[in-house]
C-alpha cells in the first residue's frame, strides 16, 4: 500500500478489534480503485472511546466505522444522528463533516437488504410475513429494514420475551412478539426466516429449529458468516429452501462509509468475497 501526505483516512473502532474484517475489506477497495487512502483498526477500550472519537476530526480523519462494544455509545456521542440510527439505537458509520462535526448513521439495515437484493433478486418483502430469531443489536437493524421494506408482518421470536417486546415497542410497525417455545408454529406461512442470534457460531450449540412448517419457497438467511454455511442454512437448503449467507451483509454495510470517505461507490463482487474470506481462514 502506497500513500502520500494527502491520503484520505478512515478506520474502525472496536474492543477487541483484531477480528474485524473491515480493514481488509476497505483495504481491498482502496487498492482496487487506486485511491490514496488508508483504513486502520482502532483498538479502543470503552473508557477511552469518547476521547478517541472526539480526536477523529483533529487528526484529519474523514470518519470511521464503529463496532462492538461502542455502537450505542457512538449514538449518544455524535453531533448529528440520522433517524434510522436513532430508531435502531446504534451508530456504525461516522462521517466527519467539513465543520469537524461527527455525523452518525447505521448502515446495517441497508447491508441486510442489499445482500438479499443481490443474492435473491426474486424475493419480495410484500409477499408474506418474516420470522426473525433473536432480539439483540443485529435484530434491531434487521427488523427496521424489514418493516421499512414493507413486510406485512414481522414475527419476532426470542428466548427472552421481554427483550423482543422492548424492541417491538421501540421500533413500532407490524411486529408480533412470539415466545421461543412457539417457534415451530410461528414459521407457518412465513416468506422469510432470518437468524440474528449468535447460535451457530463456532463454540455455540447449533440452532435447533424445526423447519417443517416453513413454506418451501420461503427464503432462509443467517447473519452468521463463520461458518459460511451454518447448520440452519444447510438444513434449509436440504429442504429445498433458497438460502442467503451472512457475509454479504457485512460487505454491503461497508459501502456507504467507503463512498462518503473515499469518494467512490465500491462494488461487492465475487473477487471481494473470496479476498475477505481468505482473511477468515487465516
Ligand atoms: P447482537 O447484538 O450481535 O445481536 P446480542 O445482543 O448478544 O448480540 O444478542 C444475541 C441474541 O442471540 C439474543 O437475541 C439472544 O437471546 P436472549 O435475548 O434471550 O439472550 C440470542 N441467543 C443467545 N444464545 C441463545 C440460545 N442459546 N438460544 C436462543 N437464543 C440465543
Amino acid at each position: 500500500m502506497l500513500i502520500t501526505g494527502n491520503a484520505k483516512l478512515a478506520g474502525v473502532f472496536g474492543w477487541p478489534v483484531g477480528h474485524s474484517l473491515s480493514p481488509r475489506l476497505h483495504g481491498f477497495w482502496l487498492d482496487r480503485y487506486g485511491i490514496d487512502g488508508a483504513y486502520v483498526p482502532f483498538a479502543v477500550k470503552q473508557d477511552d472511546f469518547e476521547m478517541a472519537l472526539r480526536t477523529l476530526p483533529k487528526l484529519g480523519f474523514r470518519g470511521a466505522n464503529v463496532t462492538v462494544p461502542h455502537k450505542e455509545t457512538a449514538l449518544a456521542l455524535c453531533d448529528q444522528v440520522d433517524t434510522l440510527a436513532e430508531r435502531i439505537g446504534a451508530v456504525n458509520t461516522i462521517v466527519v463533516t467539513p465543520e469537524g462535526r461527527l455525523r452518525g448513521s447505521n448502515t446495517d439495515a441497508f447491508g441486510f437488504m442489499e445482500n438479499l437484493t443481490q443474492e435473491a433478486p426474486a424475493w419480495r418483502a410484500e409477499t408474506g410475513p418474516a420470522a426473525v430469531l433473536g432480539a439483540g443489536g443485529a435484530a434491531r437493524a434487521i427488523v427496521a429494514a424489514l418493516v421499512d421494506a414493507g413486510v406485512p408482518e414481522v414475527r419476532l421470536i426470542n428466548r427472552t420475551l421481554k427483550r423482543a417486546e422492548t424492541l417491538a415497542d421501540n421500533l413500532g410497525g407490524p411486529i408480533t412478539v412470539v415466545p421461543w417455545a412457539e417457534l415451530t408454529e410461528a414459521l407457518g406461512g412465513a416468506n422469510l426466516l432470518v437468524n440474528t442470534t449468535t447460535q451457530g457460531m463456532p463454540g455455540t450449540p447449533p440452532l435447533d429449529v424445526n423447519l417443517q412448517a416453513l413454506p418451501e419457497q420461503a427464503m432462509v438467511t443467517d447473519i452468521i458468516y463463520t461458518p459460511l454455511q451454518t447448520d440452519l442454512l444447510k438444513d434449509a437448503a436440504n429442504r429445498g429452501h433458497p438460502t442467503v449467507g451472512g457475509l454479504g451483509m457485512l460487505l454491503h454495510q461497508a459501502r456507504p462509509g467507503f463512498s462518503q470517505w473515499f469518494g467512490r461507490e465500491p462494488e461487492v463482487d465475487a473477487e471481494l468475497r473470496s479476498f475477505v474470506l481468505s482473511g477468515l481462514s487465516g
